[in-house]
């Protein structure tokens, strides 16, 4: 039944925003449907359409049970309009309409910079997918298969939800947006998807761990900022789409963890202790620890360059409208509009890199980068925590916000690992020990064939601790063999 909590399944659609009594908004995404699964059969996953795939579904916003595990085909998967319970005399959080009343309509004035907001955060979504198709030809187990085909379904969803926001507040202009989702392609030379990262390969397992766990990572961020949002159906709609967020970045945090276990406990079976013997690492099948470090240099520095400009009149906009708060808002202690506050903003002054103090408001996008960068750290302990069990000399750090950047500051600049500048011809003739070069992407292609036998791993990564759902690690997560049978 249609309440706001559980999913009502009568409709096309799943939903808990009574979309059967919403005829106009039902029609418009009946009519986006066949574009969305055309879309996914010649962009999404690349084989395995016919597959049945342990995934779960989102039947309630609940958080204590929200989801439902079982076998599906990835095309028949319930991809639904899910927002998260409305609360009560919720007000604006931030900016100059603090307190107020929030939205459940689209403010007129703001029309522009909401749907805008919307787009390109819907633009991220459908991208993953694209770029990451190809990787379940490449599967290191059927356990990780499935963890990838279940981020991508997620990333559908999550398309949906803003698709969802687009055709219900934004009339004809939302309806293009939306089919223009739909248009884009990641790495496409017309029509590329909005943001750089998104344009970026995802060639193999590393990279796809490397991702979730730090462009995804990104996502959650901007999210957090959205959820904090005074247009209440995109804030219900956020923090929904959070709950799901949550397992893309345990996919990637817990992917590199294994990929550095293996790697250590090879060594120590190889006696090598010095993880600078590339080529000796690299001669047991398992991928060396100074690349794993560039990869992560690599994936680190393209999330930052999601945050924009860290001075931003934008941003200013956006806060100060109440449209996007900062990470965590309604707990910040202070006024919640910035009018004379300063923050501490790293930039490049007479070619020095400085702390300066600047506006709180035009700094909205630094302040959240900053808790990004917190949030990153975690994981990065716990792969470190692996390092340090398995006896291995050997640190993953976060490069200086500097390093390798496209956006903002220091897009102009060159910088190492530890934020020292370098000329142009320098870095040219360094950048390979930082970032990840052909050669290094070669080796990582070459250790990539597929595993997909039951309960089986590929040499350079380990099981799981658990699996997903309490199921043991050789529970058969993708049903592949199915294939070929039914073909
Ligand atoms: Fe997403
Ligand atoms: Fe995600």
């Amino acid at each position: 039944m249609a309440d706001l909590v559980n999913v009502d399944y009568n409709t096309s659609i799943p939903n808990n925003v009574n979309l059967s009594e919403d005829r106009r908004v039902l029609k418009a995404l009946e009519k986006w449907h066949p574009g969305y699964l055309n879309w996914w059969s010649n962009m999404g996953p690349e084989g395995f359409q016919e597959s049945l795939v342990y995934l779960r579904t989102a039947v309630s916003v609940d958080p204590k049970g929200w989801a439902k595990f079982g076998y599906v085909k990835m095309p028949e998967y319930r991809w639904g309009i899910l927002l998260a319970p409305e609360e009560e005399g919720r007000t604006i959080p931030c900016g100059e309409h603090a307190g107020k009343p929030a939205w459940q309509e689209v403010p007129g004035e703001y029309r522009s910079m909401l749907r805008r907001l919307i787009v390109i955060q819907g633009d991220t979504e459908p991208a993953s997918v694209e770029q990451q198709r190809h990787l379940g030809q490449t599967a290191p187990s059927l356990y990780d298969m499935r963890n990838l085909f279940q981020v991508n379904v997620e990333e559908g969803r999550h398309l949906w939800a803003m698709v969802y926001l687009l055709q219900k507040y934004f009339g004809a202009d939302g309806r293009e947006e939306a089919d223009m989702l739909l248009q884009r392609q990641s790495g496409s030379e017309d029509h590329p998807r909005m943001l750089g990262a998104f344009n970026e390969a995802t060639p193999d397992w590393l990279s796809f761990f490397m991702f979730t766990y730090f462009t995804d990572r990104d996502g959650k961020m901007q999210l957090e900022a959205l959820a904090q949002s005074g247009f209440d159906p995109l804030s219900r709609t956020c923090r929904f789409m959070l709950t799901e967020e949550a397992h893309h970045m345990f996919v990637g945090e817990t992917g590199v963890g294994r990929t550095i276990q293996r790697t250590c406990e090879a060594m120590k079976q190889a006696g090598i202790t010095d993880p600078y013997d590339i080529d000796g690492v690299r001669a047991l099948g398992v991928i060396d620890l100074p690349t794993i470090q560039k990869k992560a240099n690599m994936h680190y520095s393209l999330s930052l360059d999601l945050f924009g400009s860290e001075i931003s009149t934008n941003a200013a906009n956006a806060f100060n409208s109440g449209i996007k708060g900062r990470y965590r808002e309604a707990k910040i202690e202070d006024d919640h509009k910035l009018e004379r506050d300063t923050y501490p903003v790293l930039r490049l002054i007479d070619g020095k890199v400085v702390i300066s103090d600047e506006p709180a408001l035009s700094a909205i996008n630094m302040r959240l980068r900053d808790d990004y960068v917190k949030d990153a750290t975690g994981g990065v302990n716990r792969w470190n925590n692996i390092l340090k069990k398995e006896g291995v000399e050997f640190q993953i750090t976060l490069p200086h916000v500097a390093f390798h950047r496209h956006q903002g500051e220091f897009a102009a600049i060159h910088a190492d690992p530890d934020g020292n500048l370098l000329s142009a011809e320098e870095w040219e003739k360094r950048k390979d020990e930082w970032v990840p070069s052909k050669a290094d992407g070669d080796f990582i292609d070459s250790l990539m064939k597929p595993q997909w036998e039951t309960g089986k791993y590929a040499g350079w990564i380990s099981p799981p601790r658990v699996g997903i759902d309490n199921k043991p690690g050789d529970f058969e997560y993708v049903k592949v063999s199915g294939v070929a049978s039914n073909a």
